[in-house]
């Protein structure tokens, strides 16, 4: 089998994640890492190389790829860099920090003719996958809203994620995931409007909670929200909330965590209203938001799907050889740039954006 040799930029917390990874994938050879801090090179794996810059490592002739996994403000010129030096590239994302950036970034990979994708990874998550293949299936009917959530606890947010100039902030870290997902679900469908409430609730510079209404052209609607300070007392093993909910007039699928815990759900009379038992609330009783009658809800299982991480990579090794493409274009990520300035337009100003 052809081993493709990966020389890592920036050896943090996912440098270290892609470093574990790729030693262990078949067709990939980490051949070394730089760092600008000297420190981070100190577990760098044996029989792997600490170069004493970039440019040593984007002159090595057995890098055949340059991982770029360093702050976010550094992509842009990390990438230019290893272009010119002819080594092809996989950057981290948010590819860059804005439109202007990426498009020099294409400029300059295109002139050298040289390989250039985002890892977002995240297309590959299981409970996004298993919601996709529900959606694909069509079985939902017309679909009229989804919904993509993720909250913290804690307000947990660390080191230059909270600094504007090294691109910090949710809607870089985390937006970029969750808005590529709903983009990549329905890759046909045109966004008409977005509107978009985004704020910085304990961190001065940088955004740590949003809320962000898509409308497509095919009529459905999506609901993009993440928080970081929804404060709530769990266990360990459940410190955060991670949600979809895809509804359609012919059912709903739901899906909650990471690894997904979920069903397909359908009334027993397809497009009917099925009748509440009367509930009592402290201040009078319902129907509208009572149980149903029994036997009326019917439950599916969620279809099996087989994903993870790492088949980001083995896709990129066979587009590599040109056996299959790359699963994460330019152009896609140029467009989730392209809506987060619109979700920070509408952010601004409280209006709802046209876009595309
Ligand atoms: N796809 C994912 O799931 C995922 C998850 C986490 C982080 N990331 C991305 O990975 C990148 C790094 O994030 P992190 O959380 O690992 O940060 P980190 O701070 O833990 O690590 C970044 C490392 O890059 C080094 N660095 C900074 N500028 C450099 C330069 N010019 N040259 C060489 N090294 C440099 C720093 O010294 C540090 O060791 C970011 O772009 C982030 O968005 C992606």
């Amino acid at each position: 089998m052809k081993e493709i040799g990966i020389g890592i930029i920036g050896h943090g917390f996912m440098g270290h994640e892609h470093e574990k990874m790729l030693s262990q994938l078949e067709g990939f050879r980490v051949v070394g890492i730089s760092d600008i801090d000297p420190t981070q090179l100190e577990d760098v794996f044996e029989g792997e190389k600490r170069y004493a810059s970039n440019e040593e490592l984007m002159n090595d002739p057995e890098v055949d790829v340059v991982l770029i996994v360093a702050n976010n403000n550094q992509h842009h010129d990390l990438v230019c860099q290893a272009a010119r030096a002819g080594k092809d590239i996989i950057c981290e994302k948010p590819v860059a920090m804005s439109l202007e950036e990426l498009d020099d970034m294409v400029k300059v990979t295109d002139e050298c003719g040289v390989k250039f994708t985002v890892h977002h990874q995240r297309r590959y998550d299981l409970d996004f996958r298993t919601m996709k293949e529900v959606f694909d299936q069509g079985t939902l009917g017309n679909v009229y809203a989804i919904k993509n959530q993720l909250y913290g606890y804690n307000g947990n947010m660390h080191d230059w994620h909270v600094l504007v100039s090294e691109g910090g902030g949710m809607l870089y870290d985390w937006g970029v995931h969750l808005l590529d997902q709903v983009l990549w679900m329905m890759p046909g469908a045109k966004i008409k409007s977005v509107f978009a409430d985004i704020r910085n609730v304990i961190n001065e510079e940088v955004d740590d909670y949003f809320n962000i209404m898509l409308k497509f052209d095919n009529n459905i609607t999506a609901v993009v929200e993440l928080g970081t300070y929804y404060l709530a007392d769990k266990p360990q093993d459940k410190w955060f909330e991670r949600h979809w909910h895809i509804a359609g007039d012919k059912g709903s699928a739901y899906v909650d965590g990471f690894f997904p815990e979920g069903k397909i759900v359908r009334t027993s009379s397809l497009l009917k209203n099925v009748g509440g038992k009367r509930t009592m609330t402290a201040a009078g009783p319902t129907r509208s938001f009572g149980p149903p009658q029994e036997g009326k809800i019917l439950t599916e299982e969620l279809p099996k799907v087989d994903t993870k991480h790492e088949d980001y990579f083995r896709n990129y090794y066979n587009a590599y050889f040109g056996e299959e493409e790359f699963l994460v274009k330019i152009p896609e990520t140029r467009r989730v740039l392209a809506l987060m300035n619109a979700v920070r337009e509408s952010g601004r100003t409280g209006k709802s954006i046209d876009f595309e």
